[in-house]
């Protein structure tokens, strides 16, 4: 299939600054449901990708457009001779708390190994840090596909701080850093073949390090105003945090009374 070159008019960047607003339907009542946006959208058909009909290389450029925003994990690792390497991953995601885990998977190729995942199978540390939009160009350089022996801290020019736990360093510019230990691995293989594809990794935290500016005044966890992360599109695209909303979890104590009202009416 032709791909057709994506053109873009660029504005001019601006730094992301965070603000609560209302939700989008503040006036929304149960069982409304999103009638407008159904009209306007529904009768646009919608294209499906087979995935086992589907190339490796399209199913990643959909899935990666698709599965939108994700979280960026700024890995340190060392290699066994003590190279420090550093190298961004969207492929991640917290994956519980008790015990306090998140994941990273890799996605490997025959050509060269992921540094990354070498480290974490071999020495069984990482940090992963938190990028903020002041230093996205910097962390962007690590992603290079350099040789094991180069270190890509020195291509970003960020700063190495001392773990507490673990031996890789974390990126002192970073509000956020977690000293992780390796707490379980496994490789996935192509369904038709027996390559392995990707290696997914759970990391067990053992420090959240948070930087005083970005806590909540009571300073229990982050305020998201302050943090400016980033996050991956699909493609080159990168995406700053948009305004935030609070939405109150639903309690069927408080709706009990209405779905039974509007059951006995229809029925
Ligand atoms: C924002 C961003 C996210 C990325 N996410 C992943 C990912 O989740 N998994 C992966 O295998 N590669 C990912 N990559 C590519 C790796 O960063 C790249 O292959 C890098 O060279 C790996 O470095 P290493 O070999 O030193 O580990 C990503 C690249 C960028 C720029």
């Amino acid at each position: 299939m032709k791909r057709v070159p994506i053109r873009r008019l660029f504005a001019t960047y601006r730094p992301n600054s965070f603000h609560y607003t209302q939700s989008p339907s503040p006036s929304w009542q149960l069982g409304q449901g999103a009638p407008e946006f159904l009209e306007k959208h529904a009768s646009i058909p919608k294209k499906t990708w087979i995935m086992s009909e589907t190339s490796s290389k399209d199913t990643y450029r959909i899935l990666t457009s698709c599965i939108v925003p994700r979280p960026i994990a700024f890995v340190s690792t060392l290699a066994t001779d003590g190279t420090p390497n550093l190298a961004p991953f969207s492929y991640f995601s917290m994956v519980s708390h008790n015990p306090p885990l998140l994941s990273i998977s890799f996605n490997l190729s025959p050509k060269r190994p992921k540094d990354t995942r070498e480290n974490i199978l071999s020495t069984k540390e990482f940090t992963v840090n938190i990028i903020s939009e002041a230093f996205v160009e910097a962390a962007n350089v690590t992603s290079v596909e350099a040789p094991a022996s180069v270190n890509e801290w020195n291509l970003s020019g960020l700063t190495m701080e001392s773990s507490a736990e673990v031996k890789p360093a974390m990126v002192k510019e970073s509000h956020i850093s977690m000293e992780c230990e390796l707490h379980f691995s496994h490789d996935i293989t192509d369904l038709k073949s027996s390559e392995i594809t990707n290696t997914l990794v759970l990391g067990l935290i053992k420090r959240v390090h948070v930087r005083e500016s970005v806590l909540t005044a009571d300073r229990t966890q982050v305020n998201p105003a302050h943090l400016n992360p980033v996050a991956r599109l699909g493609g080159l695209t990168y995406a700053k945090l948009g305004d935030g909303f609070d939405l109150a979890r639903p309690s069927w104590k408080t709706i009990r009374e209405t779905v039974e009202k509007k059951d006995k009416t229809a029925s």
